[in-house]
């Protein structure tokens, strides 16, 4: 068996369903009647979409798309490509992007810039928890849940190495940057 870090709790799943309903109620201001097509990018945000969607009490769409910079362990390669594309159309729709976690922000900048030019008639971003601290590249966040130390995070969808993913609650490992 190899040794795992132990993780330690930074955000509870008490904070995170109170940020997440907070994150709903301003979503529903502005999308109720746009008929907003939701991006969750996998694998990360998963979890964040499965609970954000279940308060947006008004028509939506779900798409996931895969985009990838981490290979194994804990750094950027900094080389971001999409691994699993989409299949909705974006030209026209309202698009709102679910993110789990903005970092250095190549990611983001990347899909954000993938998407744009597909012309969607708007395009804003949901991000549950932003590093601004490891910020590489700017990224305009519309709708943010927590602003997190630099700490590498795990749990409610974030790994370390494909691990961690199930933690209901967002923890911290020590050792790891
Ligand atoms: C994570 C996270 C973001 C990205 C943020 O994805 O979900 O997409 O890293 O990092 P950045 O701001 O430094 O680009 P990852 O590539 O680890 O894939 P995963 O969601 O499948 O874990």
């Amino acid at each position: 068996m190899d040794s795992q870090p132990k993780p330690q709790i930074l955000l509870t799943r008490q904070e995170i369903e109170a940020t997440v309903s907070r994150l709903a109620t301003e979503i529903t201001g502005e999308y109720h009647d746009k008929h907003p097509l939701l991006i969750g990018v996998l694998k990360g945000s998963f979890m964040f979409m499965a609970d954000l969607i279940r308060l947006l009490d008004f028509p939506l769409e779900v798409e996931f798309i895969g985009v990838s910079s981490y290979g194994k362990g804990s750094q950027t390669s900094g080389k971001v490509k999409v691994v699993q594309g989409l299949r909705s159309p974006i030209k026209g729709g309202n698009i709102l992007v679910i993110e789990d976690i903005v970092d250095t922000g190549l990611t983001t900048a990347f899909l954000l810039d993938y998407l744009r030019k597909k012309k969607p008639a708007s395009l804003k971003l949901c991000v549950l928890t932003d590093k601004p601290s490891r910020r590489q590249i700017p990224v305009t966040i519309d709708y943010l849940g927590f602003t997190v130390p630099d700490k590498f995070l795990v749990g409610y969808g974030l790994d370390l190495d494909e691990k961690f993913r199930n933690l209901p609650d967002i923890c911290f490992l020590e050792g790891e940057n």
